[in-house]
């Protein structure tokens, strides 16, 4: 077997816990599956001390992601903290620059500073990896890179958040008010640790631009959709539609237009109980690709959680770890 793919590990929350969880009960499945072992060799948190259902006190615990970045022992860094800037951006700098590949399920910080994390990715040849940073268990980022390759795509849509599904499909199924839906999602491990980027639609708009970097231009910014979110959708809005036999969902959306130009939208929808995204509930998303020659092709399954999301992170570094010595340039390239 080949040298051990070994990991620095930032983030130890919802995610983060799942994913060491995993590689170190499914050590020898996942290990077998890489071709190589996988280990954890160090890892970064804010408090060392908190119980998390895995057990990482036998390995270094290094408070600054920077600092865990630059170790030379390890060979990609797994960050799973979030945020779009501050120690999750500077981590994945440090990471790119000492030729280490990154992993990670930060959406926001992609959607943010996608061209300076790939440039360095470029420069450095060391590959961003982000199945995870968008529909969690859906392996979209995969199709659009992979399975549609040599398609052209001419529009990506569904429902790209978990929370803002939960939520809205809690209030019509249960007649539950927002606020306790909303406390749900959060318990369950769904929403961001800041809730407002769900509600608000940020979420799904930092999915939106990965996904039209991906199948359109890596040039398109978020400041290309308007965002609208559910915070004001109310339990008689949601019971409204309901028995108008229709469903509310969040509806994220990016067409290319005839004359080059795209048309993008994050938006509530009331949608006829026909629609094939008014039956995805709870917290499952559905993203619906049209390209030729493939036609339309649609991928329905969990966009949030903790098993879901560390599902994608684990197919990232099983990659890295069959085709790291293969790689001469970032494993991404854009269209
Ligand atoms: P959590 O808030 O549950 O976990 C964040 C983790 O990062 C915690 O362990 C926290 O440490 C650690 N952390 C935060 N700040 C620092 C810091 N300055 N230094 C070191 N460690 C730090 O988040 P999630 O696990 O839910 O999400 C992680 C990432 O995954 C985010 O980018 C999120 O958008 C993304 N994501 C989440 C999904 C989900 O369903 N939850 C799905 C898909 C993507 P401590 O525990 O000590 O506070
Ligand atoms: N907060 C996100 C959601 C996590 O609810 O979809 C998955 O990206």
């Amino acid at each position: 077997m080949r040298r051990p793919l070994r990991i620095g590990l930032i983030g130890l929350g919802v995610v983060g816990a799942e994913v060491a969880r995993l590689l170190l009960v499914e050590q020898k499945t996942l290990s077998a599956q890489a071709g190589r072992p996988l280990e954890i060799v160090a890892y970064s948190t804010r408090d060392p001390h908190k119980q998390r259902g895995v057990d990482l006190s036998k390995l270094p615990w290094v408070a600054s992601p920077a600092e865990l970045a630059a170790r030379e022992d390890i060979d990609i860094l797994v960050e799973l903290m979030g945020g779009a800037d501050g120690p999750a951006l500077e981590a994945a700098e440090v990471a790119l620059k000492a030729r280490k590949h990154l992993v990670t399920a930060n959406k926001a910080m992609l959607a943010k500073h996608w061209a300076h994390l790939f440039a360095l990715s470029k420069k450095h040849h060391a590959a961003i990896m982000f199945e995870a940073s968008v529909c969690a268990g859906i392996p979209v980022v995969k199709v659009l890179r992979e399975g549609l390759a040599g398609n052209r795509i001419s529009r990506i849509s569904g429902i790209l958040n978990g929370t803002c599904n939960y939520i809205l499909s809690a209030m019509a199924e249960r007649g539950i008010e927002f606020a306790d839906a909303l406390k749900e999602a959060q318990n369950l491990g769904y929403a961001e640790a800041d809730p407002t980027l769900d509600i608000d639609g940020w979420d799904t708009a930092h999915k939106l631009i990965v996904l039209a970097k991906l199948g359109f231009d890596p040039a398109i910014t978020l400041e290309q959709i308007p965002v609208k979110g559910i915070r004001d959708i109310t339990l008689a809005d949601v019971q409204a539609a309901k028995v108008a036999g229709k469903a509310i969902r969040l509806v994220a959306s990016a067409e290319k237009k005839a004359d080059g130009t795209y048309a993008m939208e994050v938006a509530p929808k009331v949608l006829d109980a026909a629609h094939p995204l008014a039956p995805v509930s709870g917290p499952m998303n559905a993203i619906t690709i049209d390209a030729q020659p493939v036609q339309s092709c649609t991928l329905i399954g969990p966009g949030a959680g903790a098993g879901p999301t560390a599902s994608a992170v684990l197919a990232d570094i099983i990659d890295l770890a069959r085709f790291d010595i293969l790689l001469e340039g970032p494993l991404y390239l854009p269209r």
